[in-house]
């Protein structure tokens, strides 16, 4: 059984080869790719300590992303219609650009002039990664490329259009099934040619161990906040808590739980909602919770969604930032450790989420990555006492979704 250490946290709890748990995460990477990375690993783990990159990092993630820590609010309708638990939210759609994305891209932008670099490429999936890219290349004046399977290049027209509008080049990418995960495949290629001159920021925590601390660090900045946010709020911890996010590749769940790991997991619960695409198919997003078994993919190992041949099966879901087929080492060590549970909602459980919330709370409007984890808070609020607290990562704005809800719900 692998165990959790206090104190330390969860991003730096790998071995010295970049395993966690010694068998999820790792680099295994082209050997071109190996000076890079290890100058980039040297060069993060020094920034990391310094009171200057700090400060920086600070002014942003306080001032410039959001006049202060994004909302954290009750959700009075929504608790009332249900009955039991009490529902809140960290509003971190609040954000600027709409998505907790926003961190890692300023994180990334930081990282790529201290590197004496001028181009920054990255991943997307539901565009809010190459969106947050897009927004912080321009702030620092860099140059950016975002790679993007076509398919969510269609589905997410908003986001490609705010890309655009902020000097990015988008490039489509047509291989395989046309999503995010041949998004990742894509950039890596580019990088591997380019690696001189560019760098690589990849949008989840996932891909070889550097990229997965470098995003987990940059995210973490959401439970900073909402452990101080629950103080003010309860005046201290409260004794039943569950924080509920849905799960793509990892990087906003780490996010909303980083600062709570050391908690007794009767007090502070963690639950990661994966995608379980449409109710009446075999594909879904899921790895996690349907038991897949481990492989490497983008760099690293990690459960994986693959056939008995080891080949990577195609997903399917609703919601285009969490159809990939991987998940991070991170929850892959969270959910061997018992520490986190995980989860699946379908596409149309999503969907019957967003409406119902959309009906009764108007201050938030969740993307259908979010509304797969409110569909888990809905399910079970009514069967939990109002003594218990669920909290939910609104980690994304619906606008980018305003075709696809339409087009489900008649309306957006
Ligand atoms: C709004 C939103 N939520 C969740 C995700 C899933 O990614 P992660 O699991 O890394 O947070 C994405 C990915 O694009 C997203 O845009």
């Amino acid at each position: 059984m692998i165990k959790l250490k206090k104190n330390i946290p969860l991003i730096d709890q790998h071995d010295k080869h970049g395993f966690w748990g010694g068998k999820f995460g790792g680099s295994f990477i082209p050997e071109t790719l190996r000076k890079p990375i290890d100058d980039l690993t040297v060069k993060f783990e020094k920034l990391r300590k310094d009171k200057k990159f700090l400060a920086e990092r600070d002014y942003y993630y306080n001032n410039w992303v959001h006049k202060g820590p994004t909302p954290f609010i009750k959700l009075e309708n929504l608790t009332n219609h249900l009955g039991g638990a009490r529902i809140y939210a960290k509003v971190v759609s609040a954000a600027r650009g709409g998505a907790h994305k926003i961190y890692g891209a300023i994180t990334a932008a930081m990282l790529c002039k201290k590197m004496n670099k001028r181009y920054l490429v990255t991943d997307t999936g539901a565009g809010y990664n190459g969106k947050m890219f897009s927004i912080a290349a321009k702030h620092f004046g860099l140059k950016c490329k975002v790679f993007m399977g076509h398919k969510d290049y269609l589905r997410q027209q908003p986001n490609v259009d705010a890309m655009k509008k902020n000097g990015a080049e988008v490039v489509p990418v047509y291989t395989g099934s046309q999503t995010l995960v041949d998004a990742v495949s894509e950039v890596m290629r580019y990088w591997v040619s380019n690696h001189e001159k560019v760098h690589l920021g990849v949008g989840s925590t996932v891909s070889a161990n550097i990229f997965v601390k470098i995003c987990g660090w940059s995210t973490a900045q959401i439970s900073r906040e909402l452990k101080k946010q629950m103080i003010d709020e309860f005046g201290k911890i409260p004794k039943k808590v569950k924080l509920l996010n849905c799960v793509g590749g990892g990087s906003s769940a780490y996010g909303l739980w980083s600062e709570f790991m050391d908690y007794d997991k009767r007090q502070i619960s963690f639950e990661g909602i994966e995608a379980g695409g449409p109710k009446n198919s075999k594909k879904h997003a899921a790895p996690l919770s349907n038991n897949s078994k481990i492989g490497v993919l983008h760099g690293a190992a990690q459960m994986v969604c693959q056939d008995k041949f080891g080949q990577i099966s195609e997903t399917e879901s609703i919601s285009a930032g969490l159809d990939y087929p991987g998940v991070s080492p991170l929850h892959c060590f969270l959910k061997e450790a018992g520490r986190a549970n995980y989860v699946s909602q379908t596409d149309e459980d999503a969907l019957s989420a967003y409406k119902l919330i959309r009906k009764l709370e108007n201050k938030i409007n969740p993307s259908l990555e979010p509304s797969h984890a409110f569909a888990r808070a809905i399910a079970i609020a009514p069967k939990l006492s109002k003594n218990t607290i669920i909290i939910v990562n609104s980690c994304g704005d619906a606008l980018k979704d305003k075709h696809i809800i339409k087009k489900r719900l008649g309306k957006y």
